[in-house]
């Protein structure tokens, strides 16, 4: 059997070439991607005042909870250097800037990083955010980093952002609805162009997956079992406000989130299923003695997180965040 780092680094050239000729399938083309300006009132023109009147009355209907989730999501997408940096210090791959691994972290950087800017605009034009203490927290949480469990391992970082692409995606498009519903039609068309950029990046990873699995699979399986068995930790884990100690800040971000019904337990099981199927888990042939172990324990494993997340009640306690002005 081949030394384990090596045949990484085998399988891992394999599927650069491949991202390198793929990645324009997942990514659109700069020119004509949505820019946050499209969405935003534009400062050149006479009406903008009168824009930010106008957003200003509907961003006054949405619930508290909704602006904490907001604001959370906000910072969460404003740590993209967190999220690079990880990227760029995955071991086993090319980093030439002409390959694939370095080509496609830019460019999905460089998609992502209007996700936050939108968000950061709007919520300071709305006149619900103490800008401040948001600042602060989104200091805080790029500074303090993350600690996900993949280590530097390209399969366990392809697992993670599979599944963290469509957890985006569902958490984005339930703020969009809500927002709709509480009458705020800008917002809710922004965290919809966001959703569906998250989309097209979990079809991105999962299918650099999916190619990892063909070629790979006994490794692919005991990475993702290994993921399953940590629990994908959100990006940001590591929330907190001022005068807080890491962390302090993200429990009542997900309590206002499953509160709402933006991001539940069973989002998180719903994702799971859908990994288990995309990359066809339970037929996967030819498994060793250490894949079969791995792919068993997946395969139990959405029942048992269901059962444990019927037993879960929604969170009542109400906390007052520094971040909302009102
Ligand atoms: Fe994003
Ligand atoms: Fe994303």
């Amino acid at each position: 059997m081949k030394f384990f780092a090596e045949q990484r680094r085998e399988v891992m050239m394999h599927i650069e070439k491949y991202m390198l000729e793929k990645m324009w399938d997942f990514l659109k083309p700069i020119e004509e991607n949505w820019q946050p300006s499209d969405l935003l009132p534009d400062s050149t023109r006479d009406s903008f005042f009168t824009e930010i009147k106008e957003l200003q009355e509907s961003a006054r209907g949405l619930s508290y909870d909704l602006v904490a989730v907001l604001i959370g999501d906000t910072i969460t997408e404003e740590a993209l250097p967190t999220y690079e940096s990880w990227l760029t210090m995955v071991e086993g791959v090319d980093m030439s800037e002409d390959n694939g691994w370095m080509k496609w972290t830019r460019h999905w950087t460089a998609e992502e990083n209007r996700h936050g800017d939108l968000l950061n605009k709007y919520l300071y034009l709305s006149g619900r955010v103490d800008m401040r203490a948001m600042e602060v927290s989104t200091q805080f949480l790029i500074a303090d980093g993350f600690d996900i469990g993949t280590g530097t391992d390209p399969y366990r970082n392809f697992i993670y952002t599979s599944f963290q692409e469509m957890a985006t995606n569902v958490s984005h498009r339930r703020v969009a609805a809500l927002a709709k519903k509480d009458g705020d039609g800008l917002l809710a068309k922004m965290c919809g162009v966001i959703a569906s950029d998250e989309a097209r990046h979990a079809k991105a990873y999962k299918h650099f997956m999916t190619k990892i699995f063909e070629v790979d699979p006994n490794e692919a399986m005991v990475a993702f079992e290994d993921m399953m068995r940590q629990k994908i930790v959100m990006p940001a884990h590591f929330l907190r406000e001022v005068g807080l100690k890491i962390g302090q800040t993200f429990g009542h971000f997900t309590d206002a989130a499953q509160r709402l019904g933006v991001y539940t337990a069973l989002d998180y099981v719903d994702i799971m299923k859908t990994l288990i199927e995309e990359w066809h888990i339970e037929s996967m042939p030819d498994l060793n003695e250490a894949g079969e172990k791995a792919r068993d324990y997946i395969m139990r494993l959405p029942d048992r997180l269901v059962r444990v997340a019927e037993r879960m009640k929604n969170p009542h306690l109400e906390y007052k965040f520094t971040w909302i002005a009102g």
